[in-house]
């Protein structure tokens, strides 16, 4: 494939030199197209060297190949990143004043743009209304990593991981229908449920909702149809997906349960409370003056997995099913035994298995997992970024459902 790699005016640029290696090594023809900013940053000669092409930001080089136009007409797929929140107003406006603006006016086939930059840039009312211009035209605007920015602060922002940034371009690439899913309908329960104690109290869970929020994004990239049943997470869940919220575990099996019937996969990433207070006040719990304080009574709550598999075994949908299994391990067995067991009691296809601490997994942005079949398979630790973890799910689940 013919890509041009524009690259913006930020800190993040000498990422870009990890996914032009990554697009080159997966047998792509590259042209880096720089802004003059981001020569400040890497310099010509390190994307002339890594892409093997003469490369320029100016529309006055070589001017007999007409490269602003030729460019981005040529080119199978156009990437951006880091795409600065410059490099985004100048794209909705229709800019052409440098020749990575005129490659992108001039551009037929999918561009994906990957922002970086400080979060209250991301956040400001001109960027989101530019990012929202441009997606309205069908450019793919990638949602920024969280996490440590340039200096000390943090937040959404960071240029998401290179391989991610291939998956995503990699999709948006591939002709519409031949994704593993095309025509199938996941649903992907995600987040972690609340169990409400009083009105303004609940129990609640470390889960982020990361991983979930992952696999809706490697579902859709596989164009299937994706309903995400999403309980409480610190992350916004991707566009193009039809999101039903829930709070509790009681709210949450009814919904997947519901969503059964026109389901083909269905993957259970939430971290569903196996407990709830029995009882629920309809006030406020206060201290008692006199010196007794409240005892909870919690009582289980159904199992959501085992329940579809008990009705999927009794002839309904859907045809494959997924858990996950967060393990420690304990003075009785190892995790994977523990996670085997789990599989067993649960009796669903295939169940995720991630080993965990409580410095480990929750809210990261990467991660790693044994995927564990029924039939006693066991597939090598995929290891990386949430995305990559979900794009190994998403494959397992369309093979099993392909058989
Ligand atoms: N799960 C569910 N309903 C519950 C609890 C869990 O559907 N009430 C699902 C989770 O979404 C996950 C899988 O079951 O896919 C494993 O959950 P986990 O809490 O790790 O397993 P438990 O059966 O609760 O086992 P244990 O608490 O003994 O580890």
């Amino acid at each position: 494939m013919r890509v041009v790699l524009g690259v913006g005016g930020g800190i993040a640029a000498y990422k870009a030199a990890s996914l032009l290696r990554l697009f080159t090594e997966s047998g792509h023809d590259v042209t880096v197209v720089p802004t003059d900013a981001a020569t400040r940053f890497v310099g010509t000669a390190t994307w002339e060297a890594l892409s093997g092409h003469p490369v320029s930001n100016s529309v006055w080089d070589d001017v007999d190949k007409v490269n602003h136009v030729r460019l981005g007409h040529e080119a199978d797929l156009v990437v951006v990143a880091p795409a600065t929140a410059d490099v985004l107003a100048r794209a909705a406006a229709g800019l052409a004043n440098d020749l990575l603006t005129g490659t992108l006016l001039m551009a037929r086939g999918p561009v994906v743009m990957a922002p970086a930059m400080h979060t209250e840039m991301w956040q400001h009312a001109a960027t989101r209304a530019n990012v929202r211009t441009l997606r309205s035209r069908g450019v793919t605007v990638l949602e920024p990593a969280s996490g440590r920015l340039t200096g000390s602060d943090s937040g959404p922002g960071r240029l998401p991981e290179p391989a991610d940034i291939l998956a995503a371009a990699l999709a948006a690439a591939a002709p519409s229908g031949s994704g593993s899913l095309q025509g199938k309908r996941v649903t992907i329960s995600a987040g972690g449920t609340r169990e409400a104690l009083d009105p303004v109290r609940f129990l609640g869970n470390r889960s982020s909702g990361k991983q979930g929020m992952a696999l809706a994004e490697a579902a859709l990239a596989q164009g299937a149809h994706v309903t995400l049943v999403l309980a409480h997470a610190e992350v916004a869940p991707p566009a193009g997906c039809d999101v039903v919220r829930v709070e509790s575990a009681l709210q949450l099996r009814d919904a997947v349960l519901g969503a059964l019937p026109a389901t083909d996969v269905l993957v259970m990433a939430a971290a569903v409370a196996d407990f709830r207070p029995a009882e629920v006040t309809a006030t406020k719990i206060k201290k008692n003056d006199d010196g007794t304080d409240p005892v909870i009574t919690l009582v289980r709550n159904p199992d959501v997995l085992r329940e579809a598999v008990l009705a999927r075994d009794a002839g309904a949908q859907p045809l494959v099913i997924a858990g996950f299994a967060a393990e420690t391990g304990d003075p009785s067995a190892d995790p994977l035994t523990h996670a085997r067991a789990k599989l067993a009691r649960k009796g669903c296809d295939f169940l995720v298995l991630n080993v965990v601490g409580s410095d480990r997994v929750f809210g990261e942005d990467t991660n790693e997992v044994t995927i564990l079949d029924a039939d006693g398979g066991e597939s090598p630790a995929v290891q990386g970024s949430k995305r990559a973890v979900a794009d190994a799910v998403i494959a397992h689940a369309a093979r099993l459902l392909s058989r």
